[in-house]
């Protein structure tokens, strides 16, 4: 068994590993190999900074992190983390951080994060163990949004584009990863 950076490694080979570890995940989730790409772009996945383990050359668990300086800090997102069902219970998750760690300190980057569904209790067990604390509880909500108290005197129109500092002073928290400016 190796461990090493996800450099060089083909994303055929990422995509199905991926879907291998999501196979039996509570929600459906399979990705194509465009979905992929889309995720790693939106996620600003580096594989330089993400692992795979390898048995006999193949793929068997991954860490997908994406990488980005906000505020001026380094900052590290993990944006998948997957292990076949056949590998887990062997703490491969943990091994990848103890590989990947000292890789990312070098780099100077001190600070990561992930998000993960409050009822995936084998994730949030294995990334424990890896280091991380839990710091906010997010509420999810997907559904259309229904306009139904319109004031005429308000015009609503398109963005043509966008001023992300002014749209910051509206925040009430920092969004996700996913849902950040980015
Ligand atoms: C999350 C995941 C990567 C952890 O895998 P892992 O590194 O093998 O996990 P660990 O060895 O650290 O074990 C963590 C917990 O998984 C559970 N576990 C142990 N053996 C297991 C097995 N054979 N099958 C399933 N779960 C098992 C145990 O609860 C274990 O905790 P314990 O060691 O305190 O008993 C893996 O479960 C996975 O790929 N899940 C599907 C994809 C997923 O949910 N990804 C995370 C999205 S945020």
């Amino acid at each position: 068994m190796e461990i090493h950076t996800l450099i060089g490694v083909d994303t055929k080979d990422i995509l199905k590993v991926f879907n291998e570890s999501f196979s039996d995940y509570f929600i459906p989730f399979q990705l194509t190999e465009e979905q992929l790409d889309s995720k790693m772009l939106a996620d600003k996945v580096n594989l330089g900074v993400s692992v795979g383990v390898f048995e006999d050359e193949r793929l068997i668990a991954f860490i997908l992190h994406g990488f980005d300086e906000i505020n001026g800090e380094k900052i590290v997102y993990n944006g998948g983390t997957g292990v076949i069902p056949e590998k887990r219970g062997f703490g491969l998750t943990k091994q990848m951080y103890n590989f990947i760690l000292p890789v990312l300190k070098e780099k100077g980057i001190n600070k990561l994060f992930l998000e993960v569904i409050t009822k995936n209790i084998q994730a949030i067990t294995s990334y424990k163990k890896s280091g991380y604390k839990i710091e906010r509880e997010l509420y999810c909500y997907k559904g259309e949004i229904v306009i139904s108290n319109v004031n005429n005197n308000l015009e609503i129109r398109e963005l043509q584009e966008y001023d992300w500092s002014l749209m910051q002073s509206f925040w009430d928290i920092t969004p996700t990863w996913q849902m950040s400016i980015n």
